[in-house]
């Protein structure tokens, strides 16, 4: 088990469609692990694979909120086949440093993927829970939360980046 980097907007890798998982063996197990232990350290309450620079279609969630009660959901492959209402909610991600902001999707989603025993699942979800799952499975589409925002401010966020990195490069020279 390792603590693992989480790659930060603009790395590319936050960019590639995953690929699908075709084996569940013991090094995917292992990257399993990885995750949800990175995604507590952070803490959050979802990770994909990209985030870590895998390019794996693989989520972790855990949307439980007491602390001691960790109940964390693995999901290998998912796909959202049914979309029902709107809802708007703030999101954030591990990814996109300094920045949150109120985001529209699908309000119920039902999705289907496979569990850590290769098992076909299929399950219905409403609310908050609906939005980290479509936050996430976008994640193995190259999509970023940033995607939904207005031309406007996403534009803003990425200069306030380039900024901040130029910030650390000439930190790093001096
Ligand atoms: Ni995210």
């Amino acid at each position: 088990m390792s603590l693992r980097t989480i790659h930060k907007f603009p790395d590319p890798v936050l960019r590639q469609k995953a690929k699908k998982v075709t084996t569940i063996d013991d090094s995917l197990k292992n990257l399993i692990t990885d995750m949800v232990e990175t995604m507590y350290d952070a803490p959050g309450i979802g990770l994909a694979a990209p985030q870590i620079g895998e390019s794996s279609q693989l989520i972790v969630v855990d949307i439980s909120r007491e602390e001691n009660e960790q109940r964390s959901m693995v999901m290998i492959n998912p796909i959202i086949t049914e979309r029902e209402g709107s809802q708007v909610d703030e999101e954030g991600c591990l990814s996109v440093i300094d920045l949150t902001a109120s985001v529209k999707r699908s309000r119920k989603i039902t999705l289907s993927y496979q569990d850590i025993e290769g098992k076909e699942q299929e399950m219905t979800v409403e609310d908050r829970f609906a939005v980290v799952l479509q936050h996430e499975i976008d994640h193995l589409n190259g999509v970023l939360f940033i995607d939904h925002l207005s031309t406007l401010k996403r534009s803003l966020y990425k200069k306030k980046v380039k900024k901040m990195l130029a910030g650390q490069k000439s930190k790093l020279n001096s």
